[in-house]
């Protein structure tokens, strides 16, 4: 068959490796894509969210399943898009309804949906600035640290922990009456710091069935030893040392399960990905968040270890079978390492020449690419995260040494990773 793959990101390259690697897997089209996934299949020059020139590019390359791997397309409909046209409903979409998306597009609706469906989750209260006053009481009264969250899409910015409660209700008072997010802050959600370690599981659903992937961490912090300011995610690791099966269990008895029965009570169509930020509290799993879709630079980690065919389960979730498919994990540790452009996540210079990359492929390493461009013979930087290299060790620190090795025979102007990630579970 032939793949449409929306994204262009590093889980963008990660994804067109892995499906490439499919007898079922025809033609590989990637819209915009990067210099890595034009190594797998062909770019298309289409944003991510122009359903109809995507949707055009479907017909004239007689696409039969798109995966979507970012969430802005999802929150905009993308799956609705296709299913209400006569020309392209025939398309499996991979990736949730424009509804059911909101459990990512809508902090309000997501926390809604687990109080209503009794999943564990840090209590919380939401506020529109007609309820301002009211919202301002709300926070005085909360243990700090106070979490306060823009409902909308804020590109990971939204998320504001304040220490104090005058800090929670100038932050307040900015997103609700002063637009500090625009659309997305004209909601506010209040709630409840969590403790613990987190982690990301994520869950493949055909609305009936589930498969879980591989759990990930991912290290968000731009510094070592995770100081300095949120990137999009400077590494990852997979598996994790402190999740056990107990602990797994209680993942999927009260939250997978219910999120799945929730949605379907709900009548909502989800056929894709389902990421859980969870927050690990001496063995209790609470939800910090959910995502629609698959996490970055968790991916690059998650993806490598799955055994099995991803054309054939992603064909398993469309025709709603995943009941028939065992999923299979390679046991070994994988760690991804990301390198980013000098000044990230501030303001930073793009087209460097990155130099040290090889075609051949790596024993036990593979280097993904996120934003990087073909210029001429050259691969360029072309974003502030630039390459994620993913190594297999025999635990963390050996996987995290050898991405770390790989990384220093990269290099372009002001290149920059972290040479800690996996730094929690170093046992040497
Ligand atoms: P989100 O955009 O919801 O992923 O939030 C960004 C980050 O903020 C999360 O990855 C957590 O590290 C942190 N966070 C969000 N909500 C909470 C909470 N209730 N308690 C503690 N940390 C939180
Ligand atoms: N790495 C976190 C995310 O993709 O949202």
């Amino acid at each position: 068959m032939n793949i449409l793959l929306i994204g262009a990101g590093g889980r963008e390259h990660t994804l067109a490796w892995k499906l490439t690697q499919s007898q079922l897997c025809n033609h590989l089209f990637i819209a915009p894509g990067n210099a890595g996934t034009a190594l797998c299949g062909t770019n298309l020059h289409i944003a991510v969210s122009d359903f109809d020139e995507l949707g055009k590019a479907c017909l004239q390359n007689e696409v039969d399943m798109i995966f979507v791997g970012p969430e802005e397309p999802l929150v905009k409909g993308i799956y609705d898009h296709f299913k209400g046209d006569k020309e392209l409903e025939h398309i499996h979409v991979i990736g949730p309804s424009k509804s059911a998306s909101q459990l990512e597009g809508s902090k309000a609706y997501a926390k809604d949906f687990m109080k209503r469906h009794n999943i564990p989750t840090a209590a919380y209260a939401e506020f529109t600035s007609d309820k301002y006053l009211e919202g301002v009481d709300y926070i005085k009264k909360q243990t700090l640290p106070v979490v306060l969250k823009a409902d909308g899409l804020a590109a990971g910015k939204g998320v504001l922990i304040c220490q104090n409660h005058l800090e929670a209700v100038s932050e307040f008072d900015l997103m609700l009456l002063q637009s500090k997010f625009g659309e997305a802050g004209k909601k506010v959600v209040i709630e409840e710091f969590l403790k613990g370690i987190e982690l990301s599981v994520f869950v493949l659903t055909d609305g009936e069935n589930y498969v879980l992937l591989p759990e990930a961490k991912d290290y968000k912090r731009v510094g070592e030893a995770d100081a300095g300011l949120n990137t999009g995610g400077m590494g990852a690791v997979s598996p994790l040392p402190f999740v056990d099966a107990a602990f797994m269990k209680k993942v999927k008895e009260r939250i997978i399960e219910p999120t799945i029965t929730g949605l379907k009570k709900d009548k909502q169509v989800y056929k894709g990905i389902i990421f859980l930020g969870l927050m690990n509290d001496n063995g209790e799993p609470k939800v910090i968040e959910y995502n629609c879709r698959l996490g970055d630079p968790e991916t690059e980690v998650v993806i490598p270890r799955i055994k099995n065919d991803l054309v054939e389960l992603l064909l398993a979730t469309a025709e709603q079978r995943l009941n028939e498919v065992k999923i299979e994990f390679d046991q070994r540790a994988v760690a991804t390492v990301v390198a980013v452009s000098g000044g990230y996540p501030g303001d930073y210079e793009k087209g460097k020449i990155i130099r040290g990359l090889q075609d051949s492929t790596l024993e036990d390493s593979i280097i993904f690419h996120s934003g990087t461009k073909k210029v001429g013979d050259d691969i360029v930087t072309n974003g502030g995260r630039v390459l994620a290299v993913t190594s297999y060790g025999a635990d963390i620190p050996e996987a995290v040494e050898l991405s770390n090795y790989i990384m220093e025979q990269l290099d372009f102007e002001g290149m920059y990773f972290r040479s800690d990630i996996g730094y929690e579970f170093s046992n040497r």
